[in-house]
């Protein structure tokens, strides 16, 4: 039936006939500043791969390597019913997650918080007190009357915490824009659960986990290939297992050395060094310009939180600059307030499917109040592409870095958060980056070949979903996929299995072992490993 067919992606040809010289020359130094090549992306992958070696050694380095106790995959048959607590950027979500006898699924129930932006800026109380409000009324409003005993809670608090045991954690340092004071360099468990206590809730945290590590467990519960689990949200991190032998700094508890170890790499920090990223003249303003300096380096040229404002401040300073003076005659005071564009104006630039770019043309008027000529259009969807772009290829080199340290190839990687969910060309992308650095030979057509120079066409804008009438193409070595809800049912999987090993007797990394067998009701089964 006409029209029935798979939904093809607009695509935009562009060109910059009409673009004069002088911007011209603008665009080609954008492309030089802001392009990295398959060769640059290499040296940054092997680099990673140092500095993740680094990060598990005793003397450590900038990447953080934290071993979570998290012990083992899920093996499809957890049972039991679960609390999932998520604070994320925006939101805080709670969830029911009940796991079924059947291999692989389960059931969630789930409520969402607005997370109010004060509270990023306030204090330790104000925030145990709103996540304890939150999950009272969760509590109160799905469970009123029941004697509940104390239920699980896989708590998501996706920031660099070091895990002494799976049940505690220091939070080292606040990232993606958060400064909340009383909080860094202490234990988060204590004061969340006296917070619970205070209100009589009856919830007993089993495990405190990261994002990404909820994102590989859950993942890996639906898809026996997915060894790693990646956000590339506003922040970006990933999480693999590791054999407790290859992590030297852990060598005094004594872990046999073929057992696993979740690590959350935390690697948004990668190169705080400084010595591989090419970074622009504008990332450096990113930088001295957040609540923390010199930290999350990898992380602030990729992640969400900061596309929109790398943009804002190219635009800018193409604004001020007297040899470019973009929007001329125009008030442009409105781009002068940090951080009010956000990933979502870069990928609606990106979206645009006009020839005349009419949409990011209303998209500058409504938000800045600005009229771009046709030629600044242009300037300003190729900039939004240089740096989607960079930031997909970038965050390719986290990934390949780990699956070439752990020979993972062929593996799937469960990925999450707002940019791979949404940014478009974000996924195919970051494959064309993969194939470059893992050297699997040319794709079957380029998905971006870099702009002709010096005007003339653009180069052709297509997504995966225009090649529809394609062969099937072999799947890649490393698949990206989507990955399942890891701070949802990713969270109750860990609260699972932590129980679970305890139960096994396997209490390495479990602060009071007899005190959650009480609290939990659970019964010993044998002792196998007994590391404390
Ligand atoms: C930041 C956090 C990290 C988290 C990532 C993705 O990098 O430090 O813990 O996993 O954002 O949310």
């Amino acid at each position: 039936m006409v029209g029935m067919g798979p939904k093809k992606a607009p695509s935009r040809r562009g060109s910059y006939a009409d673009v004069p010289h002088s911007l011209m020359g603008q665009i080609n130094k954008l492309e030089y500043l802001f392009t990295v090549s398959g060769e640059k992306l290499k040296e940054i992958t092997d680099h990673f791969i140092s500095e993740l070696d680094k990060g598990l050694s005793v003397e450590g380095g900038n990447i953080p390597m934290i071993p979570t106790w998290v012990m083992e995959y899920p093996d499809g048959y957890e049972t039991g019913t679960f609390l999932a607590l998520d604070m994320g950027g925006t939101n805080l979500r709670i969830c029911e997650v009940t796991l079924p006898e059947e291999k692989g699924e389960f059931d969630i129930i789930q409520s969402k918080y607005r997370m109010p932006e004060e509270l990023k800026t306030g204090t330790a109380d104000e925030l145990w007190a709103y996540i304890a409000d939150c999950l009272q009324q969760f509590i109160e409003y799905h469970h009123e009357g029941e004697d509940l005993g104390k239920l699980p809670l896989g708590f998501t608090f996706s920031y660099p915490v070091t895990q002494h045991y799976i049940d505690h954690g220091i939070l080292q340092r606040w990232t993606k824009g958060f400064d909340i004071d009383g909080v860094e360099g202490v234990d988060v468990v204590p004061p969340f659960e006296a917070a619970l206590a205070e209100r009589g809730v009856p919830i007993k945290l089993a495990a405190l986990i990261n994002d990404t590590t909820g994102t590989m467990i859950a993942s890996h519960y639906t898809d026996d290939m997915m060894k790693i689990g990646c956000i590339f949200g506003t922040g970006c991190n990933a999480a693999y297992m590791e054999n407790c032998g290859s992590i030297p700094k852990l060598a005094h508890m004594k872990l046999p050395p073929d057992s696993l170890m979740a690590i959350n790499c935390e690697y948004g920090a990668f190169d705080n060094e400084h010595l591989v990223l090419p970074r622009t003249k504008y990332d450096l303003v990113v930088d001295e310009e957040s609540p923390r300096p010199g930290q999350q380096s990898f992380e602030k040229m990729i992640a969400g939180l900061y596309l929109g404002e790398i943009f804002r401040l190219v635009i800018l300073d193409l604004a001020e600059n007297p040899d470019v003076r973009i929007f001329e005659g125009q008030d442009y005071n409105k781009l002068k307030k940090p951080y009010s564009l956000d990933a979502s104006f870069l990928s609606a630039i990106e979206e645009d499917p006009f020839e005349n770019l009419q949409d990011t043309h209303d998209l500058f008027t409504s938000k800045l109040d600005l009229r771009p000529s046709k030629p600044e259009l242009e300037l300003i969807r190729r900039l939004a592409e240089l740096i989607g772009t960079r930031a997909a290829r970038l965050s390719a080199c986290g990934v390949a870095a780990i699956c070439k340290k752990k020979d993972l190839q062929p593996c799937h990687v469960g990925a999450d958060g707002s940019v791979f969910n949404k940014y478009p060309h974000f996924k195919a992308r970051g494959a064309q980056a993969l194939r470059e650095i893992l050297d699997w030979g040319p794709p079957p057509e380029p998905v971006f070949p870099p702009a002709a120079p010096g005007g003339g066409r653009l180069a052709r804008r297509g997504s995966a979903s225009s090649q529809t009438n394609a062969p099937p193409k072999e799947p890649d070595p490393v698949e990206v996929l989507p990955a399942e809800d890891g701070s949802g049912v990713g969270a109750a999987l860990i609260a699972a299995l932590t129980l679970k090993r305890i139960k096994m007797g396997n209490v390495a990394g479990i602060k009071d072992p007899e005190a959650m067998l009480k609290l939990f009701g659970i019964q010993q089964e044998k002792r196998t490993v007994e590391v404390r």
